[in-house]
């Protein structure tokens, strides 16, 4: 949800109503799987008819483009230096979700200004009313760029992996943000889980630091198996794997993952448990279904 000025509410016409959902990624650890997550939950949000863009959030590292098998011509850079408007960088993606690509390598982009960073926000205001969802990539750990996506944001997805580095990293992610009063909103998804229980178990430590530490419940939106093959060959062959590997471990548990965050009611806490227990049932479904076939 980006905050309109009053005056251009009016001016635009965006009213409460048709505003998109904003979803924020971010991580404490890098390279845990954002990128991957959030590219394949903007598909699975395009799949279920909802109209999607992504912007890859990673200003400096991007490489949506290159996840999703797309040649952009013009990025982010062209927006933030006024060379082009962000309607004029978007290009179609995967299942027909709208890309905002990033650019790469350049220091800039990492360190924007104030001024800078305002005018991008500005430019992502003029969205609003397009489309249904907007999901942000952002990079890893906190900076101003970061906050100002997760403030933003109507939600924010901290991607973990169970290793206890990435694992206490998010924590203290989490602590950041909540300490800033960037939002209370905060999910979290356990990627290259070995299991259910695993992935239970990460995010029970999680929830059990935020409670007692920073008194906030936080939601669990499931988790990604550990996929090793199937994910290396998606990126090297550019082919996400929401479209191409579906029914893959990897394929079927972002699905899980994806249905968690559209179909559960926001803000609403649900118990690890729960979500864990479908997950359980589901995973099992698709053991039987592979074990027969
Ligand atoms: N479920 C998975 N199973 C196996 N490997 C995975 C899985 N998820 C991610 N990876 C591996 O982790 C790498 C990093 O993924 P990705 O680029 O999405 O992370 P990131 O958090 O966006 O990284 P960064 O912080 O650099 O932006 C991938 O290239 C892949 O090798
Ligand atoms: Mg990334």
């Amino acid at each position: 949800m980006f905050t309109i000025p009053i005056e251009e509410s009016v001016k635009t016409g965006i009213s409460k109503e048709n505003k998109s959902e904003v979803i924020t990624v971010a991580s404490g650890k890098g390279g845990v799987g954002k990128t991957l997550f959030s590219i394949n939950l903007a598909i699975e949000s395009a799949l279920a008819g909802k109209k999607t863009l992504i912007l890859d959030g990673d200003l400096g590292l991007a490489n949506v483009h290159i996840m999703t098998g797309i040649y952009p011509d013009f990025d982010l850079m062209d927006v933030i230096n006024n060379k082009k408007t962000i309607q004029e960088v978007i290009i179609e993606g995967p299942a027909g979700i709208h890309v905002i690509p990033g650019a790469s390598g350049i220091f800039q982009l990492s360190t924007l200004s104030h001024q800078k960073r305002q005018l991008l926000i500005n430019e992502l205001n003029k969205l609003e009313k397009d489309y249904d969802v907007i999901i942000i990539d952002a990079e890893a750990g906190i900076n101003h760029n970061v906050l100002k996506f997760v403030s933003i944001a109507d939600r924010t997805i901290i991607v973990t992996t169970p290793d206890l580095t990435a694992l206490s990293d998010a924590y203290a992610t989490i602590k950041v943000i909540k300490t800033r009063k960037s939002t209370e909103n905060i999910g979290v998804v356990v990627n290259r889980a070995r299991s259910v229980n695993e992935a239970e178990l990460v995010f029970k430590k999680i929830n059990m630091a935020t409670d007692k530490f920073l008194n906030m419940k936080i939601i669990s939106y499931g988790m990604i198996l550990e996929d090793a093959i199937t994910v290396k060959e998606s990126i090297q062959l550019r082919k996400p794997i929401a479209v191409n590997y579906p029914r893959t471990k990897v394929g079927s548990s972002l699905k899980n993952v994806a249905y968690n965050v559209f179909k559960m009611e926001q803000k609403k806490v649900v118990e690890p448990n729960v979500i864990f227990n479908r997950f359980s049932v589901l995973l099992e479904n698709i053991r039987t279904k592979e074990a027969v076939s």
